[in-house]
C-alpha cells in the first residue's frame, strides 16, 4: 500500500480540505449551526490522500470521523477554521467542501441563558469571514487550484456561476439540496462542476464516487505545478 501511495499523482503534494459544519455559540450549552454530516469533504480528503497527497484535514464538529492517513485539525467556529486554513498554507490545492455558518453571534453569553431570566433571547449577529474568497484572493501563497462548493436550493447551476465569480475560486461543485433530491445527510450527491470553460453535468452517484472523480480532476489540474 504505502509503495502505491508513494507512487500515486498526487505524491509529494500538500493539499487542503475543509470539511464539517461549523457551530457558533450563543452560550455554553447552545450554538448556531448548518446541516452538514462532513460525509462529502471527508471522502475528497480519503480520496486525495489514496491518490499519493499529504492532505491537511480542518474539520468542523462532522457527525462522520475523520479517514486515517490524514493530518487532522479540529475546529469549532469559523472563525478558528479560517485560522486553521490560513496556517496550513502553502498547499498545491485547496477544496472548501465545509458548510460554515455564514453569522457568529456577537452577543453570546458565558453563563446559560434562563428562561425565566431573559424572556426570549435577542440574539445579535455579525458576519464571519468568507474563507474560501480569502484564500482565493492571495496575492502570495494562493494554492494553484482553489474549489469551493454551493450547496442551492433553486436556480443551481445560474448561482452556482455567480458564486464561482463572486468568491474569484477556480472551480465550484454545485449542488442541488432542495428536500427533494434527498442530498443532504444522504449517501449519494448530484453535482455540477463549473469552471471557467463552462459546467459539466456529473451523473447521480455515490459520495465516495464523486470524491474519486474530483480527486482524479484535481490530481490532473495541478499535476504539472510545484507546491
Ligand atoms: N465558505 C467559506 N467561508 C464562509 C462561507 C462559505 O469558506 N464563511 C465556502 C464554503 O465552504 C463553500 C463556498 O464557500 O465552499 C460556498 O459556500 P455557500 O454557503 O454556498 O456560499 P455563501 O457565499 O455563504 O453564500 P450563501 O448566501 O448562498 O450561503
Ligand atoms: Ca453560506
Amino acid at each position: 500500500v504505502e509503495a502505491a501511495l508513494a507512487g500515486g499523482p498526487l505524491a509529494g503534494r500538500r493539499v487542503l480540505v475543509t470539511s464539517g459544519p461549523t457551530h457558533e455559540p450563543i452560550d455554553p450549552v447552545r450554538y448556531i449551526a448548518n446541516r452538514s454530516s462532513g460525509a462529502q469533504g471527508t471522502a475528497i480528503a480519503a480520496a486525495l490522500r489514496d491518490l499519493g497527497a499529504e492532505v491537511v484535514f480542518v474539520t468542523g464538529p462532522a457527525s462522520v470521523p475523520p479517514p486515517p492517513g490524514v493530518t487532522v485539525q479540529r475546529v469549532e467556529t469559523a472563525r478558528e477554521m479560517r485560522d486553521a486554513a490560513l496556517a496550513a498554507l502553502p498547499v498545491a490545492a485547496a477544496i472548501f467542501a465545509a458548510a460554515v455558518a455564514d453569522w457568529r453571534v456577537t452577543s453570546a453569553s458565558d453563563s446559560k441563558m434562563k428562561k425565566t431570566k431573559t424572556g426570549l433571547p435577542q440574539l445579535e449577529f455579525a458576519e464571519n469571514p468568507d474563507i474560501l474568497a480569502e484564500v482565493s484572493a492571495l496575492r502570495e501563497g494562493r494554492p494553484g487550484l482553489v474549489v469551493g462548493f454551493a450547496a442551492e436550493t433553486d436556480d443551481v447551476i445560474a448561482n452556482a456561476t455567480a458564486k464561482r465569480a463572486r468568491k474569484g475560486c477556480d472551480w465550484i461543485v454545485a449542488n442541488d439540496v432542495s428536500h427533494a433530491t434527498g442530498i443532504m445527510g444522504g449517501s449519494e450527491n448530484a453535482v455540477t462542476l463549473i469552471h471557467a470553460e463552462g459546467s459539466e453535468d456529473w451523473p447521480r452517484m455515490g459520495k465516495a464516487q464523486v470524491a474519486a472523480r474530483l480527486a482524479e480532476r484535481i490530481a490532473e489540474a495541478i499535476g504539472a505545478d510545484k507546491t
